[in-house]
């Protein structure tokens, strides 16, 4: 099989597209012949050792995919020429991943490829919808026309909660340093749209939503924005945390903590067991099915070409970076 694998000590220069031999499955795999995979920042996280308890060297990267079932599982759950997407749970394994032509899944960790999407669509959805629905409404409790600020807004997390929290029926903020991507968003469904970088963010934001505060804000940024979400929230507000592309520490100003009784809550999508992330999966599908919404896609790249695939995804994205294996 064909992998892009990073062995010892690891790093991008010890991280090559090899020929390597198939390892054995259990009986409770699939071995599935992956078809296109959407890139994460984890991906590049843990092939850069960044991951806290990433898997070590020698590994395969990669955790969102599209395939064909080959073999099916024991049980009979799948069968040979199923279409499947890859679910993150609490049993997603990091050592082997889906940066490759083919793997063995766990069968409760695979969903039916939901009908009509593309097969770009499908190897982009998962990780970024099952995030963004934990940080809305597991942890966020968003009810129908309550308003939530999205940071990060045009990447795949961001996009993503947008697209959710709309055909939920929340009032969309979504925040993007670009004014192109502003217009977009609000092509795609956002109610306002602002810089994160505005002067006088708290008070336009406000302004627009005729509050004193929000109840929910999913911050996709980290670093120095974390403070800022913090200060946008009213009494018993919750600011959703999950990424950390501007930083992985910040300065929280505790009175605002303590005024508004605010809680900062962490987000991680592999916290649920496998039947959690099999039914939140199946609300967001239905959710997306019926306000007719897909994954936005930004490029594709070839197997041969992930490199320039993770640079493309560092850079200036609007959704989600997919990898095709042919
Ligand atoms: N906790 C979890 O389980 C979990 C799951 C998925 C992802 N994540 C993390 O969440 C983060 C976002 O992931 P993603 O897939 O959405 O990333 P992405 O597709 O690369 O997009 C992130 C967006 O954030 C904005 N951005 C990037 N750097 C920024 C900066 N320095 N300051 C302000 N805005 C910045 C950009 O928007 P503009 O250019 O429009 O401003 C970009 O489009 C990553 O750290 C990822 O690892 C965590």
């Amino acid at each position: 099989m064909r992998a892009l694998v990073t062995s010892s000590p690891g790093g991008w220069p010890n991280t090559k597209l090899s020929d390597i031999e198939l390892r054995p499955g259990q009986p409770e795999q699939v071995l599935i012949k992956v078809r296109a995979v959407g890139l994460n920042p984890a991906d590049n996280y843990q092939i850069e050792g960044r991951y806290p308890g990433g898997p070590r060297p020698p590994f395969i990267a990669g955790r969102d995919a599209f395939g064909v079932v080959v073999q099916g599982d024991a049980k009979g759950i799948w069968k040979p020429g199923d279409e499947v997407v890859v679910l993150q749970s609490s049993t997603t394994n990091l050592e082997h991943g889906t940066l490759c032509d083919q793997q063995w899944i766990a069968a409760e960790n695979l969903a039916r490829k939901p009908a009509g999407w593309s097969d770009a669509e499908a190897a982009a959805a998962p990780l970024v919808y099952q995030t963004a629905w934990k940080a809305l409404v597991d942890i966020g409790g968003l009810q129908p026309g309550q308003p939530v600020v999205i940071t990060g807004a045009s990447g795949g997390v961001g996009l993503a909660a947008v697209q959710l929290a709309r055909a939920y029926g929340a009032t969309v903020v979504a925040l993007s340093r670009s004014t192109e991507k502003q217009q977009r968003l609000l092509e795609l469904g956002a109610h306002f749209v602002f810089s994160p970088e505005a002067p006088h963010l708290k008070e336009q934001i406000f302004e627009a939503l005729k509050v004193k505060g929000v109840s929910l804000v999913v911050e996709t940024v980290g670093g120095p924005l974390l403070s800022s979400a913090l200060h946008l929230l009213g009494i018993h507000g919750r600011v959703s945390v999950l990424g950390v592309l501007a930083g992985v520490e910040c300065n929280i100003s505790i009175p605002a903590l303590m005024f508004k009784r605010a809680s900062i809550h962490g987000v991680l999508v592999t916290d649920d067991s496998p039947a959690k992330a099999q039914a939140a999966w199946k609300r967001i599908v239905e959710l997306l099915n019926s306000s007719q919404v897909r994954p936005i896609i930004d490029d594709r790249f070839s197997l041969e070409d992930v490199p320039a695939a993770f640079e493309k995804l560092r850079g200036n994205v609007f959704g989600k970076v997919v990898v095709q294996i042919a």
